[in-house]
């Protein structure tokens, strides 16, 4: 069987240790691309003397030449840079959408089969500019941050009960920004639901903690932002992918209507095969819950119009 091919652009914290995991898991060959001269090869070369330690068959190259993105099956975009002191939310999202602009340009020109999973920030804002730009079918791009924020969701309520996270479900729909939506009440531990188990006041820190996650890592790392659990996030996407497992995560997805949120994407439950985003699964959510995933999309449409998507 052909082996995917899997480009990852950026190789900086949150790309290399994305091209790490999709090797380690076997998942395909990658191309590390970066503008840094030569820093790719180096990362790449470094991950191959790996290989016979890590037991994986995958190839890894690393390029300054986007024309190597040639013939991807995959396409995940973590070029960008964060936010710098002085800058505004704004600066930050122009900036970073000439970055992804320009690297959509390169997918559409030398990878225009390919599946786009775009994780630079602003996430859903970055997402929609690369759907737009790109005119892929909608089902071929897609944002990671719902898996993301899920496991760390996820990781609290594990923390708090002191239980395996295998037995922790839960899921985290809207914007990857301040006002996502932990779904408290579809959280479960092995069926159990977890409003039996914590009560409301420490739940409440949990949501809280799970929406300010990224700041408190930025908080303790001092110089950059997360990039083990994205990766891993962005390695789990790519697998129920390559190998058609369907699995249920959430995504930014293009929304048609459901949830009443239209022509946009925005983090939402979909399930993930060879062809991408395959559906997009409609829970029953209550008023309350409903009205937090539109204010949340609302956000990321108004950011939209600062860079005019
Ligand atoms: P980083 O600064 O370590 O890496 C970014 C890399 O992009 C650098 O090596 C830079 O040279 C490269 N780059 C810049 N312009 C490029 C271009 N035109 N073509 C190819 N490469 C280019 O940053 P890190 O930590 O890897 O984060 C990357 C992005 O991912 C940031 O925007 C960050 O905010 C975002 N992020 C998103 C998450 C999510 O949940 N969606 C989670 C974690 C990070
Ligand atoms: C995070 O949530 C920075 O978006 C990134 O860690």
């Amino acid at each position: 069987m052909k082996q995917a091919k899997i480009t990852v652009v950026g190789a900086g914290f949150v790309g290399a240790t994305t091209a790490q995991r999709i090797a380690e898991k076997n998942l395909g060959d990658v191309v590390l691309h970066d503008i840094v001269p030569d820093m790719p090869k180096g990362k790449a070369l470094d991950m191959m003397q790996s290989a016979c330690l890590e037991d994986f068959d995958s190839q890894v190259i690393g390029t300054n030449d986007p024309a190597d993105y040639k013939d991807s099956d995959i396409v995940v975009i973590t070029s960008g840079i964060a936010r710098k002191p002085g800058m505004s939310r704004d600066d930050l999202l122009k900036t970073n959408a000439g970055i992804v602009g320009g690297v959509v340009d390169n997918v559409k020109k030398y990878a225009p089969n390919s599946i786009v999973i775009v994780v630079s920030n602003p996430l859903d804002v970055m997402t929609c500019l690369a759907g737009a730009k790109l005119d892929f079918p909608k089902n071929r791009v897609m944002g990671m941050a719902g898996v993301l924020d899920s496991a760390r969701f996820r990781c609290f309520i594990a923390m708090e009960l002191g239980v395996s996270h295998q037995d922790v479900n839960a899921m985290v729909l809207g914007g990857h920004g301040d006002d996502m939506v932990p779904l408290v009440r579809h959280s479960t531990v092995s069926g159990i639901a977890i409003e039996a188990l914590i009560p409301k006041d420490r739940l409440d820190a949990l949501v809280t903690r799970t929406r300010n996650g990224g700041a408190e890592i930025v908080g303790l790392l001092k110089t950059g932002s997360a990039y083990y659990a994205p990766s891993a996030s962005v390695a789990q996407m790519v697998q129920s992918i390559v190998r058609d497992e369907k699995r249920v995560l959430p995504c930014a997805a293009w929304c048609t209507g459901q949830y009443g949120i239209k022509d946009m994407f925005v983090g939402v439950p979909v399930k993930l095969g060879r062809d991408g985003v395959e559906q997009i699964m409609e829970l029953k959510l209550t008023e309350g819950e409903l009205k937090q995933l539109q204010s949340s999309a609302h956000h990321v449409r108004e950011s939209c119009k600062v860079i005019g998507v």
